[in-house]
């Protein structure tokens, strides 16, 4: 049996050894996996390493800058960050079906990053975090082996487009097992127990057309949810807590007045890979109390519901 210190020093040995005195590039998505490939391989090979982190500005309140913050400050390891929120959004603008959302958002990510790898003068390896989930879920989905439930948002493509060899270190892990190796390289508690976030972003978790004004809404209320999660300590009992943003209208009263305004779904799911989700059942009047907050606190929402599906048959985000 391994321990992480013995996995972490056998996977630095192997990347120095794979790596040599090459170029490494890698993505960060903002999420702990790319995070922790990028330490581990910083640790491994220092000044060889540049990050590059695409930010599409679908990134949820307060993110963005904490990804920036420890790589820049705690870490010091070199990171281009690009903001290209209004790309992606000018590109988003129109486009309803969830499959288009997902094909565009990778392809567009793609570009970016590799201009920006080019005007670093480009690389020899592309490190990326993925994780045995992953691997399994390309090849077979819960769905039957042969269907595309949803077109995952990776770098998938860019590696033989520009010529680059790919470095994989979490290729045999778990998402607990990443984190446990982040803890052990060192990552602060509240970035390594973050729950997963995809890729694509909160673009789908706003089923139909993505907005800079929707982003806004969604990212209040989601704030709102998990400060009450964490506040009731039950953040790490979670795999995956979040808010929806609908493109429904449902009429309203408040004060004197009537409303008419969106739909938000909350959604809370236990999981130990992703791969199946069964609902997470609150205590108590916890629900009832986000809903008033949110209902009270963000301008656009007037109802807000609770999924109470599992998966399969449902997936875990909504598009
Ligand atoms: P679903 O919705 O398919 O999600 O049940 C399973 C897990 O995968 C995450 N997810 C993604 N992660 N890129 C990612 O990196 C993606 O395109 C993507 N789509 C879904 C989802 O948040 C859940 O943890």
């Amino acid at each position: 049996d391994w321990t992480m210190a013995e996995f972490r020093d056998a996977k630095i040995a192997e990347i120095r050894e794979q790596v040599g005195d090459g170029k490494v590039i890698c993505g960060l998505s903002g999420g702990v996996d790319s995070a922790v490939a990028a330490v581990l391989i910083h640790e491994a090979i220092g000044e060889q390493l540049t990050c590059v982190f695409v930010d599409h500005g679908l990134m949820r309140a307060g993110e963005a800058e904490q990804v920036v913050s420890l790589f820049r400050g705690s870490y010091n390891i070199p990171l281009v960050h690009v903001n290209a929120e209004t790309l992606f959004l000018k590109g988003l603008s129109g486009v309803t079906d969830p499959e288009l959302k997902r094909k565009f958002i990778g392809k567009t990510f793609i570009d970016v990053f590799e201009d920006e790898a080019k005007k670093i003068g480009g690389a020899d390896f592309l490190a990326q975090g993925t994780l045995y989930p992953d691997v399994i879920e390309s090849v077979s989905f819960t769905g039957g082996p042969s269907v595309t439930i949803k077109s995952h948002h990776n770098v998938g493509g860019l590696p033989e487009r520009m010529n680059m060899k790919l470095v994989e270190p979490l290729r045999e892990l778990f998402k607990d097992e990443v984190r446990a190796l982040g803890r052990e390289l060192g990552l602060p508690e509240v970035f390594v127990g973050r729950h997963p976030f995809p890729g694509p972003g909160l673009a789908i978790r706003i089923p139909g057309e993505v907005s800079k004004d929707r982003c806004d809404i969604l990212r209040k209320a989601d704030a709102i949810y998990l400060e009450e999660i964490r506040a009731a300590g039950l953040y790490d009992a979670i795999w995956q807590a979040f808010a929806v943003l609908l493109p429904v209208r449902t009429v309203g009263v408040m004060g004197d007045g009537r409303t008419y305004d969106h739909v938000l779904a909350l959604r809370a799911v236990t999981s130990t890979d992703g791969m199946t989700a069964e609902v997470f059942q609150f205590p108590g009047d916890f629900l009832a109390r986000v809903a008033t907050r949110i209902v009270n606190e963000v301008r656009g929402v007037n109802r807000v519901v609770y999924d109470y599906t599992s998966k399969p048959p449902g997936t875990i985000e909504w598009e």
